[in-house]
């Protein structure tokens, strides 16, 4: 699918991110990984702004996405929750930063849209400070055989439907990016997967 194509399957889904109300576990998960923010935060494909208010105070926030109604969302959610953000309408996949430049990297449900979510996780590695944090919380392929037999199946009509596969092996990409793995989580039937990361050295 074309990147054209894929911004306007977000555009189109925002109105619908933004009235989400979400579950009380995937708040928890939000929280549990958010509390770990600190410092210059810079916080991939953030969607309508679901992780803001979980940021603790004092965080600096750079917020990117590809969608502009995504990030229309996201602007609201940041002023009712007075988090101090800059948003930035760009494609992850051509964005750069120097090396070392922030705190924490942040992204949700994001590594699932990318054409090459590698090349993207070695990104995060380079842009984050040595002593900072990677916190993810990805959706991928199921360990257990049944699931990910349905995932294949449906993987091709979910990805032309929302813009998202839904058979990205998470635990194999942090592995190949070289991230130090420090914390992690895994949910129903392994599709979830929370990790807070070191960079690590390269
Ligand atoms: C499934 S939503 C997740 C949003 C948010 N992170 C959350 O946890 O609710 C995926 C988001 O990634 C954005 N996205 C996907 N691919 C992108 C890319 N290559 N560059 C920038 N944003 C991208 C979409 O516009 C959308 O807002």
């Amino acid at each position: 699918m074309d990147k054209a194509k894929q911004i306007r399957l977000f555009d189109r889904q925002a109105a619908q991110y933004g009235r989400r109300k979400e579950g009380q576990t995937l708040r928890r998960w939000r929280r549990d990984l958010l509390n770990h923010a600190n410092g210059e935060v810079l916080e991939l494909a953030v969607g309508a702004g679901a992780n803001f208010p979980y940021y603790p105070g004092g965080v600096k926030v750079t917020a990117a996405d590809f969608s502009s109604e995504m990030l229309s969302k996201a602007r609201e959610v940041a002023a009712g929750c007075r988090l101090d953000a800059d948003f930035i309408l760009t494609d992850i996949e051509g964005l750069e930063f120097p090396d070392r430049s922030f705190d924490t990297i942040v992204s949700t449900l994001s590594f699932c849209s990318y054409e090459n979510p590698l090349r993207v996780m070695k990104k995060l590695r380079r842009w984050c400070k040595p002593e900072g944090s990677i916190l993810l919380m990805e959706h991928g392929i199921s360990s257990n055989a049944i699931v990910s037999t349905v995932q294949r199946m449906l993987d091709p009509l979910l990805f032309r439907a929302i813009g998202c596969h839904h058979t990205r092996n998470i635990p194999e990409l942090v592995r190949q990016s070289g991230m130090v793995i420090t914390r992690s989580e895994s949910h129903m039937f392994k599709m979830v997967h929370l990790l807070w990361a070191k960079p690590g050295t390269s």
